[in-house]
């Protein structure tokens, strides 16, 4: 059940071939994937990438690396191993089983949560697409290559789902996944950050730490759905999700030294004559991804996500390790709004109306991690400065902040105020000339590029100088 099954067209792991004539939906959309890969995907030409492949959902060994040429990368469906015990943890159903088919009243809701996870998939893809064409080194290439397969594979599981259990609709809706992008006028992905763009390398690093992290926490509530299918497609996509994770925290981690280095060795913070990012110009790129990536958890209070919990879709983070009753509908929350006399404060609301910024606290207490350890680098080369992350009303396009503007201390101040002052606190278009003129690509094996420092190890044991990728 485990194995990947990679004789069929579409390597999986739920016994394809049985269903030939979901097998045969799949395979007429594949070619819509790869014209979309082909014209939306990567645009650098390589010959190949050392890339993982899942080959199994098991706890070890689940990944294969080789070099493989990219438009021949094996997308597939994976699911993690069914529980046939598993029961729903949380809302009205609680404690009766897992769901293996999508229930009526339930169907429009599902498929809702499962386009706008998968929307999310292809568009990251879009928005690095020209990427490697400033890569720092073959590793970093590699890696983002790496990240860009593994968002078109989940894109895959969404569209699994969508095909396996939301008949001529779920067809549909996932047309439509290839048919959106990122920043388009006409047809833009659904959210916000997904229609920004990642122009330059630490955008994307900035991009790999927040904005993955915020799809981190979705999965995991989409991981604890009583429609068992979904649950055990998030699972596994969970486990891809956290190399990518790992590569926006250590890009951070390499950018903050490298400019340490030069800051020690100029006797200056201004290291950007001498080809860095100073610490300044980090703190503007971590400000904009934050607050944009705070927009992704939706309004402070929403009755559809306490609807969706109740009804058993859409669980909180870690659900089964929380000590309340599941159900929540005694409980209540302080969440984040505009006070009645117009100051920036909290007010009380039933717990299942606040369960996104249930979330969203989880999430920001995951982001502070990085910023301690990007802290750390500091303290140890004895700098003074820090990083930190900005305050939740600051610059805001969505919830109970849209309307206001505020400093990063969250001290409220007025829309010309906020003009005079933004540019101190978000990137200015010569912060983002001054990247963008350091991106510029370096592909010579174990060479990088001079504003980030190279990485501690390579992948999957291989050294920082290996042939990660060859360009054609
Ligand atoms: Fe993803
Ligand atoms: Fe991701």
């Amino acid at each position: 059940m485990t194995a990947a099954d990679y004789s069929e067209k579409i390597p999986n792991n739920v016994e394809l071939h049985e269903d030939r004539r979901l097998q045969r939906a799949l395979e007429s959309w594949q070619p819509n994937f790869m014209h979309w890969w082909q014209s939306m995907g990567p645009t650098l030409p390589t010959e190949d990438v050392y890339l993982r492949t899942a080959v199994n959902v098991g706890r070890e060994g689940w990944a294969h690396f080789d070099h493989v040429a990219m438009r021949e990368y094996r997308w597939g469906i994976f699911l993690a191993e069914r529980n046939r015990e598993r029961r729903i943890a949380f809302g009205q159903h609680k404690d009766e089983p897992v769901w293996q088919q999508v229930p009526g009243e339930y169907r429009a809701d599902l498929q809702r949560l499962i386009v706008i996870q998968g929307d999310t998939e292809p568009a990251s893809v879009e928005q690095q697409r020209n990427l490697g064409a400033t890569a720092p080194s073959l590793y970093d290439l590699r890696n983002l290559f790496q990240v860009n397969v593994e968002e078109g594979r989940h894109l895959w599981a969404m569209v699994y789902l969508l095909h396996a259990y939301f008949g001529r609709d779920g067809r549909e809706e996932a047309e439509q996944l290839l048919r959106r992008n990122s920043g388009s006028v006409e047809s833009p992905r659904i959210l916000g950050a997904f229609n920004e763009e990642t122009p330059d390398w630490l955008s994307f690093f900035m991009f790999t730490y927040f904005t993955d992290r915020d799809g981190k926490y979705q999965l995991g509530t989409l991981k604890e759905s009583a429609f068992d299918p979904l649950s055990r497609t998030c699972e596994f996509m969970l486990k891809e999700e956290s190399h990518h994770m790992f590569v926006g925290t250590t890009g951070i981690d390499r950018i903050v030294e490298r400019t340490v280095q030069l800051m020690v060795e100029h006797d200056t913070d201004d290291v950007g004559p001498h080809g860095a990012i100073p610490l300044t110009m980090i703190q503007k790129y971590l400000n904009f991804h934050y607050s944009v990536s705070l927009d992704l958890f939706g309004s402070e209070k929403s009755t559809n996500v306490a609807n969706y919990f109740t009804a058993g879709l859409k669980g909180r983070w870690s659900e089964e390790r929380r000590t309340d009753d599941h159900r929540l509908t005694n409980d209540s929350i302080l969440v984040d709004t505009i006070t009645a006399d117009g100051e920036i404060g909290r007010t009380e609301v039933a717990a299942l109306v606040g369960l996104n910024t249930d979330l969203r606290r989880e999430y920001i207490s995951d982001c502070q991690n990085g910023i301690n350890r990007w802290n750390k680098i500091l303290e140890t080369a004895g700098m003074p400065q820090r990083l930190r992350l900005p305050h939740v009303a600051f610059n805001r396009k969505v919830g109970a902040f849209a309307g206001i503007e505020a400093t990063p201390e969250g001290e409220l101040i007025s829309t010309e105020e906020w003009q005079l002052r933004k540019g101190a606190w978000l990137p200015t278009d010569l912060d983002k000339t001054h990247v963008l003129s350091l991106m510029r690509p370096v592909y010579e094996r174990g060479k990088i590029a001079g504003w980030i420092a190279p990485p501690r190890q390579g992948i999957n044991r291989k050294p920082f100088d290996y042939d990660y990728v060859h360009l054609s």
